[in-house]
């Protein structure tokens, strides 16, 4: 039902004998977008209060997929050269980050499906679409340093997002409420083994 209260419309209405010259505001559903909702079954649950603005974020969580792609295949490579440097913990620590890079980026895909695009798992594509870049440092600091620069970069690019969207799609922005804060939680990690 959220995707309806989007499409809510508020009507300016004038009350011109108690009130000339100002206005009030009444929050009103849009009951023809409720009809065409009944409608266009083959959308699923893309219903018409998307509008115009289903293909941009399609597009942005597609580049956002394309950024958890590249810290999965980051954090990997990391993982499995650091085993064996000084910090084995830290090590490990990028394998869960890694994994849950990767559930991001499940999470990413399923949304864009359920908005009726296609997740793009294109590998020839996959550096220049995200946002974050690959690294492949043999110092573990160094490795630390460029986890720290991609969460920062994730973090800004979902902010970005999440104003971006708005109510435009409340499903879509709580998903990247809630991708933000594990963001946030690695890249307070990554700064305190900062050396
Ligand atoms: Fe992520
Ligand atoms: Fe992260």
């Amino acid at each position: 039902m959220n995707s309806f209260v989007n499409t809510a419309i508020v009507k300016t209405l004038k009350n011109d004998s108690e009130n000339a010259g100002s206005s009030h505001q009444r929050l009103e559903l849009d009951v023809s977008a409720l009809d065409a909702a009944k409608r266009s079954l083959d959308e699923g649950a893309v219903t018409p209060s998307y509008g115009p603005w289903r293909e941009d974020i399609i597009k942005l969580l597609n580049d956002a997929l394309a950024t958890e792609l590249v810290c999965v295949l980051r954090y990997k490579r990391h993982h499995f050269t650091a085993v064996g440097q000084a910090s084995p913990k830290i090590a490990e620590e990028f394998l869960i980050h890694a994994n849950e890079e990767a559930a991001h980026a499940d999470r990413l895909a399923e949304r864009i499906v359920q908005l009726g695009g296609e997740p793009d798992f294109s590998p020839d594509s996959l550096s220049r679409r995200s946002h974050a870049d690959y690294d492949a440092s043999a110092d573990l600091n160094d490795m630390v340093r460029a986890n720290l620069i991609a969460e920062r970069v994730a973090i800004e690019g979902y902010s970005q997002m999440i104003a971006l969207i708005g109510d435009k799609d409340s499903t879509t922005r709580r998903l990247l409420e809630d991708i933000l804060s594990d963001e946030q939680e690695h890249a307070d990690e990554l700064a305190d083994w900062l050396v």
